[in-house]
């Protein structure tokens, strides 16, 4: 559990087409305390993977400064864990290797790492799953195994580029309830990004509107956990937060 801050984060890319620069990311400020869940919303365009990958280390910062609990990023690391919209788990690899390999790599002995990778894929309710291939699964349940796989590796901030859009609804709800339940289990750092506005509220303790790689606003979620939709569908306070920032979103 480690702290984040971001410190006049800047990113500017050449668009070969216009002849100049754009500004993806604009002189932005954000402190994330450790154990915290945000969700960053904002439309498409905002910057939003261009912070996260920033974050991450896989793309440089054209000014400001990205601090994991003081330390700066200067590239990708293992104090950091990444799950994206699209990702490969290792076809070749069973469900269990998936989960086991990130603690392989560190050099953690066979039955140590399996007997990690069981409790984990057993948090994700996958249990069943260990002996299987990818390709034997269900997008879903794809999905949960990058999630679980990112959380195997013990990071210390966890970030999510829309992990979840390219699944059904059903199972979004599902996935989301779950990760919300594993969030209050294990109260890793995470930076969760999303342009659904309800997915925001649902997951985070505080939601992060951004505006043309800007902070616009910042909204808290005082909502109990964990979550689950069937109790928050028709929760006032769900109902009037969820409002309150898609009206930003909108206004971004
Ligand atoms: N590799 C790139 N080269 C040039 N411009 C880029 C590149 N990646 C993103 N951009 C621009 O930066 C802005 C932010 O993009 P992005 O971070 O992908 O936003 P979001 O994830 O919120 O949709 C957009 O204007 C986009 O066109
Ligand atoms: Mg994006």
């Amino acid at each position: 559990m480690k702290s984040l801050a971001l410190n006049h984060l800047h990113k500017t890319y050449f668009d070969p087409y216009a002849g100049a620069q754009v500004t993806a990311v604009r002189d932005l400020d954000l402190q994330v305390e450790p154990g915290e869940f945000v969700a960053v919303v904002g439309p498409s365009g905002c910057g939003k993977t261009t912070l996260l990958n920033m974050i991450a280390g896989f793309l440089p910062a054209s000014g400001g400064q990205i601090l994991v609990d003081g330390h700066p990023v200067r590239g990708p690391g293992p104090d950091r864990g990444v799950v994206f919209q699209s990702f490969a788990l290792f076809p070749w690899k069973t469900v269990l290797d998936n989960v086991a390999f990130g603690p392989k790599m560190r050099g953690m002995p066979r039955a140590e790492r399996e007997a990690l990778a069981r409790e984990f894929l057993e948090l994700a309710g996958l249990s069943h799953a260990a002996a299987r291939y990818p390709n034997e699964l269900s997008g879903g349940m794809q999905q949960r195994v990058g999630v679980v796989r990112a959380l195997a590796n013990h990071p210390d901030v966890l970030l999510m580029d829309e992990p979840f859009a390219s699944v059904d609804a059903q199972t979004r709800m599902t996935l989301q309830e779950e990760l919300s339940r594993i969030w209050q289990e294990r109260r890793t750092t995470v930076v969760f990004i999303t342009h659904d506005v309800s997915e925001a509220v649902f997951l985070a303790n505080r939601v992060v509107a951004l505006s043309k790689g800007r902070v616009l606003a910042e909204v808290p979620v005082p909502l109990p956990l964990p979550r689950r939709w069937e109790s928050l569908l028709n929760d006032e306070t769900f109902k009037s937060l969820s409002a309150q920032v898609l009206q930003l979103v909108r206004s971004a």
